[in-house]
């Protein structure tokens, strides 16, 4: 028996001391473009849903959630801070998200059996509130959203998927554009022309079509 033990012990030893080797020599490439292996993929996203999973257990949405007026107060504030890395239906890609790792989920497509199509409107509150740690992904609480704009989103997010190109750029455009109250102190792109998202005002002529609208 305790020759069973000292043989896990040493075991786990060798396991750290390998594993600080390689931190300590450099060998973790850390870059964007290099992706995990597929088993540090499946291991970081299991970790990353067991995580949420016990985190929402107490958030109930509220009961009007999808209403129109709350859609389309998402659609505002979606089209200035999220499209970016989600994307909006009729476009394929942005420069953000191409090179972004975890690359940010097409927001504005329905994927059956992924985890996201799996989740519930809390775990994408719960997400959009608290942000997911080195992926990219802001938690967007800590730049002053209050949660009634969070589940606004969440009402968005839902619908998305469903939406063509059309019906989201009337969405957008019969919102207030970028809504939410910040909180002061945090720098805010609230200055642009009502229901204008303003990414769209500044191109850098790259020309790129995907770019162009
Ligand atoms: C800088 C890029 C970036 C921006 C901006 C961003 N996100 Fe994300 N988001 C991510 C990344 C990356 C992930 C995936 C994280 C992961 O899998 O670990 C993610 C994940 C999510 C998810 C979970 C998707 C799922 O079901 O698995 C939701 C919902 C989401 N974001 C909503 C939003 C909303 C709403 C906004 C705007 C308020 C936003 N995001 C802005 C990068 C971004």
């Amino acid at each position: 028996m305790s020759k069973i033990l000292v043989g896990i012990v040493c075991a786990l030893l060798a396991a750290i001391a390998a594993a600080g080797v390689v931190i300590y020599t450099g060998a973790f490439d850390v870059a964007a473009d290099t992706p995990h292996t597929a088993v540090t993929y499946r291991l970081i996203a299991f970790a990353r849903e067991r995580s949420i999973a016990r985190r929402i257990e107490d958030i109930a949405p509220p009961g009007d959630l999808g209403d129109v007026a709350q859609v389309r107060r998402g659609a505002g504030n979606y089209a200035a801070m999220c499209s970016g890395c989600h994307l909006e239906p009729g476009v394929e890609n942005s420069e953000v998200r191409a090179g972004l790792y975890p690359q940010p989920p097409n927001l504005a497509k329905f994927e059956a059996g992924s985890s996201r199509a799996a989740g519930g409107a809390a775990r994408k509150f719960w997400i959009i509130k608290h942000g997911i740690k080195a992926s990219g992904m802001p938690a967007w609480s800590k730049g002053g959203m209050e949660d009634a704009a969070i589940w606004d989103l969440v009402a968005f997010v839902q619908r998305l998927p469903k939406m063509s190109a059309s019906e989201y750029r009337e969405l957008v455009e019969s919102s207030d554009g970028h809504s939410h109250a910040g909180r002061s102190g945090v720098a805010d792109h609230s200055t642009a022309p009502e229901g204008v998202p303003d990414r769209h005002e500044s191109g850098h002529g790259d020309g790129n079509p995907k770019h162009a609208r």
